[in-house]
Order: structure tokens, then sequence, then C-alpha cells
């Protein structure tokens, strides 16, 4: 299967110093960087935007994972691109019909693209979107704050993008995000993610390197 790479959300860091906590995320292990950004509006949390993806830049090499919670992504998906984001997802319950289009108008960026699905989003609802996408994320939590419980039932979707992303034989890249920690981790993996978000797992740990090691075995 493909490698497992781990994504740490800075929902959780110090935002206060977000370059040194980036920094250090890249010197820990960190394998993308998963950039939550929040309107107020699609989800009940504020956090940032456009101008935080294009400092970020700055300050690592790592791919910028934009997870966008907002509502009409597509006024802003060419923006976040330019600012320096690696990939964009953009969510199914904010773009609905749409949502072809907008994963197009990422591709033509030059970006990758994916499409998210809340918890209360069947996998039918993206089925045959999958093929389209750079990466699909699947929530474990409801979208907007960090330090949630992990909801079981994504383990059976994770199963069944997993099994469409096989048979389509194409290079695409499956997320969890939402409560994962080294004890979960290994029945997500097993269900087919290779990319994991981890943010309190990540950022209240005491030792960082330690933890992202030890999410990635
Ligand atoms: C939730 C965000 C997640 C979250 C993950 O809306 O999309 O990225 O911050 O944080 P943990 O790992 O603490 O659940
Ligand atoms: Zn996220």
């Amino acid at each position: 299967m493909t490698k497992v790479k781990i994504a740490p959300s800075i929902l959780s860091a110090d935002f206060s110093k977000m370059g040194e906590e980036v920094r250090s995320l890249e010197e820990n292990g960190a394998d993308l960087i998963h950039c939550d950004v929040m309107d107020g509006v699609f989800v009940q949390n504020i956090t940032f935007g456009i101008k935080m993806v294009e400092d970020l830049r700055k300050c690592t090499t790592l791919p910028l994972d934009c997870h966008l919670m907002i509502v009409h992504p597509e006024k802003y998906v060419e923006r976040f691109a330019k600012a320096g984001a690696d990939i964009i997802t953009v969510h199914y319950e904010a773009c609905k019909d749409n949502l072809k289009e907008v994963l197009a108008l990422i591709k033509a960026t030059g970006k990758k693209c994916g499409a998210v699905i809340n918890p209360d989003t069947p996998v039918e609802a993206i089925s045959d979107i999958v093929e389209l996408c750079d990466m699909v994320l699947v929530m474990s939590v409801f979208p907007g704050f960090g330090g949630q419980k992990f909801i079981p039932s994504a383990l059976d979707k994770l199963r069944q993008i997993r099994a469409i992303i096989d048979a389509s034989g194409k290079d695409i890249d499956l997320e969890i995000d939402g409560g994962v920690n080294v004890e979960n981790v290994a029945e997500i993996k097993a269900a087919g993610a290779n990319v994991i978000v981890a943010g309190n797992a990540v950022f209240k740990a005491e030792n960082r390197a330690e933890t992202i090691a030890r999410l990635k075995a």
C-alpha cells in the first residue's frame, strides 16, 4: 500500500508563533502541514485564511494541505493556490452539485484537489467524484474544533473509498481527519487511510518527534 504520511493540524498550534510551530513540525518528521481554514459560517469557528498560507509558505518546504471549511470555496481557491497551497480540499456539503466544477477549478491552478465528506454524509455522495480527486478526506469528527472524539463510522467509509480508489488504479490519497491518536491509528490505517491528520495528538504530546513516528509506524 501507499506510504503513510502524517499531516499535523496547526489548528492545535500556538497561533502567536505559527512560523516556529511549523518549523518544529518539519524538524520532527511531519510530511504535510494541515491548514484548517474556517469562516465562522460553514463551521462555528474562525481560524485563518490566505495570508497565513502565504506567510507559512516562507517557513517550510513541506506541502501545505489546505482544508477549506468555508462556504463558496470557488471564490477563494485561486487565491489559496497563489498563496502557496499545494493541496486544496473542499467540502461536498459546501459545494453540493458544483463539486466537480470546484475540483476542476483547483486543478486548473496546477494544484492538487480533494473532496471532503462530513460524518453525516454517505460515501455515495462522492463515489463518482473520487477518481477526479488527488485526495479524498473523510471527516471523523464534525468539523470546527480540534480535540474531539473519533467517530468510528468513519472506518467503514474509509474501507468503501479505499475500494473505489484501488479499483480505479489511480494514485489517490485517502486522508482521515479528527480524533486520531496513537491508540486508534492502527485500525484507521488498516481501513485504508494513508494520510493521517493529527492536531491534539501531536501538539499535546511531550515528544512531537516520537508521536509523529508512532503515528507513522
Ligand atoms: C476539525 C479539523 C481537524 C482538527 C483535527 O474541524 O478539520 O483538522 O483540527 O484535530 P484533532 O486531531 O485534535 O481532532
Ligand atoms: Zn482539517
